[in-house]
């Protein structure tokens, strides 16, 4: 009987420090580089994510230090310390600081703030302070400081969890959901339980870029990208808009779609591929009778396409359906990766796995998806 208990897949009661950093890592943080300045003048700072406000009124804030940490001293020793607010172009920056090295001001950009603090630029907001106690806390000291300046832009924070960075965006309909007393609209819904199981999907398909498109005004469009370590472009955003006759994201569209409104796209798409001495109606003929084998496959398929604006490299794509609680097709889970570490094989462990992600999100999509 669950007597109360909150309902999880495990639960444990002696655990790994690696159970406990995974399931640290589920709460969503922002990323600071808490900064400051020793007696001889010289600038410290280090990437953290322990940052936490404390209280308005007085204004205070804490951040935890490991006691390993090479600055440890100098943020030990100082009676004030800087949190910079990393924006959400600022990932070199964490890195960077994320790593103990000597002078790791130099080729920083940043000004001086309180008690010779460094404030970074381009962050998305910073805090002054003044320590104003310091807590033993195991492996770590918690320091606590008083809010004595502020800084604010309007960039966008960085956001992590999970162990990767993260760009954080208004939840869906935000309060209007609850001023509405209603449940979200289906697609907004299914989009959000998608974007969700993407990082679970990238990790069970292996290291390969992994995108989320649904249908737009102007055919196959990305919305959200789950970026691999090895990437293929350096153009995928959200808005781009893919050929629906040779990607494999367009190719899944035309074969599940209803024709009438994929059809005057993939015309279009057939008239306007480079000469290949091929008919226009035997080009179609040919596109046919490939969307008919995606269909019946349940997966597309674009092989050893570019180098072109979109890849650097050849790449071999995989794209399957991901259907709503009607059946119809909400959106297309695709998978891309350089031709040499991507087998063209519809057999393939990846595309097989890509096949079930995909029909384990149609599964939540019927049933999380209802009103
Ligand atoms: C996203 C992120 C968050 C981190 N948060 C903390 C933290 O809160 N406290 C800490 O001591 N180290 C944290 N670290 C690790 C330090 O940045 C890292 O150990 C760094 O090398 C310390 O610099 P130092 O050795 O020059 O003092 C974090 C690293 C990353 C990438």
């Amino acid at each position: 009987m669950n007597k109360g208990r909150p309902m999880a897949d495990a639960v444990l009661s002696s655990f790994e420090p690696r159970q406990l950093r995974d399931v640290l890592g589920t709460f969503m943080t922002g990323v600071t580089v808490v900064t400051t300045e020793d007696a001889a003048g010289v600038a410290h700072g280090v990437t953290a994510n322990s940052f936490s406000s404390v209280s308005l009124d007085p204004p205070l804030v804490l951040w935890s230090q490991s006691l390993a940490s090479r600055s440890h001293a100098a943020f030990r020793d100082s009676d004030h310390f800087a949190i910079n607010i990393l924006a959400d172009d600022q990932i070199a920056i964490s890195n960077h600081f994320a790593k103990s090295r000597d002078d790791k001001f130099s080729g920083i950009a940043h000004t001086r703030g309180v008690g010779g603090v460094p404030v970074l630029e381009g962050v998305a907001a910073h805090l002054e302070c003044t320590k104003v106690a310091a807590y033993p806390g195991g492996d770590h000291m918690v320091f606590v400081g008083r809010v004595e300046r502020i800084g604010h832009s309007s960039r966008a924070a960085l956001a992590f969890g999970n162990g990767r960075y993260m760009v954080g965006y208004s939840h869906d309909l935000g309060p209007a959901s609850l001023r509405l007393g209603t449940s979200r609209p289906a697609h907004l819904q299914g989009l959000r339980i998608a974007t969700e199981a993407l990082p679970a999907i990238a990790r069970s398909v292996g290291d390969h870029t992994l995108c989320l498109a649904v249908w737009g005004n102007h055919g196959p469009t990305a919305v959200h990208w789950e970026p691999s370590l090895r990437p293929v472009s350096n153009q995928l955003r959200p808005g781009f808009v893919m050929s629906i006759a040779r990607s494999a994201t367009g190719r899944a569209f035309a074969a599940f779609l209803p024709p009438e409104m994929t059809q005057p796209l993939v015309d279009e798409d057939l008239r306007l591929m480079p000469a290949t001495g091929e008919s226009l109606p035997a080009r179609r003929e040919r596109f046919a009778q490939e969307i008919a084998e995606v269909r019946e496959r349940g997966i597309a398929r674009a092989i050893g396409a570019g180098p072109s604006d979109l890849h650097r490299v050849a790449v071999n794509a995989f794209s399957v359906p991901v259907f709503d609680a009607e059946g119809q097709m909400a959106m297309a889970l695709s998978l891309t990766s350089g031709a040499a570490r991507l087998p063209p094989d519809w057999e393939g462990e990846v595309p097989r796995r890509l096949a079930e992600a995909g029909r384990e999100l149609s599964t939540r999509l019927g049933r999380e998806g209802l009103p």
